[in-house]
Order: structure tokens, then sequence, then C-alpha cells
């Protein structure tokens, strides 16, 4: 499973950093593969408020925010950590919460499902210097937002009052402690689930249709992760063209090898389902096989992406869990 940390505090080593490295580390202690990215360093740019995302379903603004949705879509869980500014979260991570947009845009008005979001679930992890009672209501109301248009569901949050000097969480101990067991409380359900390796030749077509129908489905019991033997460098767009049909967003997924799909993982998995890959599947010792045998539509007619769509979508809901 994947945690994402966005830590928004421009003092690196402060008290938002100290507060998240506490609850990513214990959730990789526990396998969790875990990324943080650091908004003040990443420097997003603000949202122009053009509007292309509401009628393209695309930011047209090319920086390191293409980065960031990609991780944002890949992420189980995405923490949201940041200092309190003027009662609000920090510019640098309000930059990447307005950027956002451009899922909600996909998600509402396109009305194209996210298969990831079925898991994933948001964090708020925030720090101030006085002890008002109202300091993170402005900031847990824009997280609660940004978490709905990042296709998650604000799952918990810890608020530290009268921190200000840089370390000075150090000497909160029970705050730290607190993020340690709010991440063990998150991340053992998922680590509960039976974990799925999807794996077809080029992973721009067969296995990435798996993999997303068995995550919007089954996202709840399952964790899945695609690869191809001989991966593409990027994914088929008559593959996404077929599955918005079915209202399915496949944007922000890329092809990648079995070493990579068995890192992001972390763990080995549970069953391997090939696609017909072949002689180059690789089979483990104690890791189920199964293998669906179904014809590569790389490259073949619109039609024949459709009907192998359909074909995995049955296959799928085969599973059970539905
Ligand atoms: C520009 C600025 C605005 C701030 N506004 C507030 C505020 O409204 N309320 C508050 O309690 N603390 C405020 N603070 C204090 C920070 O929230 C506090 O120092 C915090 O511990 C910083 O976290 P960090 O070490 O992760 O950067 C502000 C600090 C700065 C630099």
């Amino acid at each position: 499973m994947f945690v994402l940390g966005l830590q928004g505090s421009p003092r690196k080593g402060g008290n938002t950093d100290i507060l998240l490295s506490a609850f990513l580390e214990e959730a990789e202690r526990l396998s969790a593969v875990t990324h943080t990215v650091n908004a003040a360093a990443e420097g997003v740019t603000p949202c122009l408020g053009c509007g292309t995302c509401e009628k393209k379903g695309y930011c047209p603004i090319d920086d390191t925010m293409q980065e960031i949705y990609f991780l944002m879509r890949r992420a189980d869980i995405i923490v949201m950590a940041t200092p309190i500014y003027f009662y609000g979260p920090t510019a640098q991570i309000k930059a990447l919460i307005d950027r956002t947009q451009a899922l909600w845009a996909r998600s509402s008005i396109h009305k194209l499902a996210d298969p990831g979001s079925r898991r994933r679930k948001g964090i708020l992890l925030a720090v101030g210097a006085t002890k008002g009672k109202k300091l993170f209501e402005g900031t847990t109301a824009s997280a609660r937002y940004f978490f709905h248009a990042a296709g998650a569901k604000l799952s918990g949050s810890i608020t530290v009052r009268q921190v200000d000097k840089a370390g000075a969480i150090n000497s909160r101990p029970d705050s730290l402690d607190e993020a340690r067991k709010l991440a063990v409380e998150l991340v053992l359900p998922y680590l509960a689930g039976k974990k799925i390796l999807f794996i077809c030749k080029g992973n721009s077509c067969r296995s990435q249709m798996a993999g997303a129908f068995t995550r919007l489905y089954h996202g709840d019991v399952f964790e899945v992760e695609t690869a191809g033997t001989n991966p593409e460098s990027k994914i088929d767009p008559i593959m996404e063209e077929v599955m918005r049909e079915k209202g399915i967003d496949m944007a922000w997924l890329r092809p990648k090898s079995i070493e990579d799909a068995l890192a992001s993982l972390g763990r080995p998995p549970d069953m391997i389902i090939s696609m017909g890959c072949g002689d180059q599947c690789p089979h483990y010792q104690g890791v189920e096989f199964e293998d669906w045998r179904l014809p590569d539509p790389a490259g073949k007619s619109i039609d024949f992406m459709r009907e192998i769509r359909d074909s995995i979508f049955e296959k799928v809901h085969e599973m059970g869990h539905w």
C-alpha cells in the first residue's frame, strides 16, 4: 500500500515535518510504501481559474503538479500536513489544494470514476502557535473539500496547539505518539487485504483494465497492482477511450515492470492473474496463479478493445465481493 505525505511548511525540519515523519515512519515500519512531497520545494503554480479543467478535464499548467496528480491517484492514504498561517493552511499547500480542481472536474463534471477512490483515505495533521479555540476550523474545512476532490474521505486528524519554535513539537511526545497510533489504526486494515498482481505484456491495456475494475469494485477488500513483462511507455489511448465509455477514469496510470509493481506492493502478492503473458509470466512459490488467457487488443480495432474490456469486466465480476 502507498501513503503519500504532503508537507506544507516552508520550514523543513519544523513542527509539521516532525509530526508527518512520525506518522510516515510508523506506516513504513508496518511495510507501507511512503513518499513525501514538500510543497514549498515543489513550487506548485497557483490555479489560474482558466476553466480548462472544467471544460476538458485536465490542467494545462505544465509544472510539478502533473507528477503530484499521479502520486495522489496512486495513494491509498493522503496525509495533508500544514502549520496554521493566519487561521488557514500555508500558501504553498493551498496552491496544491486549488490545483486539485482538475481532479474534482473529472469526477463531478465529466462524471469519471477514479478507481482508487474506493479505498483512499485522507488525514489532516496541523500545528499552530496559539491556543485559539477555532484555530483549526478553516484548515479542517479546506482539508475536507480537498480530500473530496482527490477521491478520498477525511478519516482522521491530529491538531497540535501551542507549538511555535522549530522543533517545539519534540517536547510534546503525546502528540507524536498520537500520530504513530493513528498510522497503525489506518494502515493495518489495508494490510489485511489480499494482494493481486495483474500481468500482461505491455501493461497498457488488459492488466490496466483488470486493475481498474478490481480497484473500483473490490478496492475495499483487495490491494491491486498491475505490470507488464515488456511495459510500454504509456497506456493505450484506445483503452482509455473504451474505459471512459464505462465512466472509468484511467488518467495518470502508467505501465510498469514486474519489479516496479512488486516494489510498489511492498510485499509479495497473494495471487498473480495473467492476461496471457505466456512463457514470460513469472511463477513464485506460494503465490496463487491464474491465467485468464485473453488476446492482446493493442493495435486492433476499437470494437475488439471493447470486447476485451467486457470480458475482463465479467471475470472481475466473478471474483465476488461485488
Ligand atoms: C506567516 C505566519 C502566520 C502564522 N499564523 C498563525 C496563526 O494564525 N495562528 C497560530 O496559532 N499560529 C500561526 N503561526 C505560527 C505557526 O503556525 C507555528 O510557528 C508553527 O509551529 C509552524 O510550524 P512549522 O515549524 O512546521 O513551520 C504563523 C506563522 C507564520 C510564519
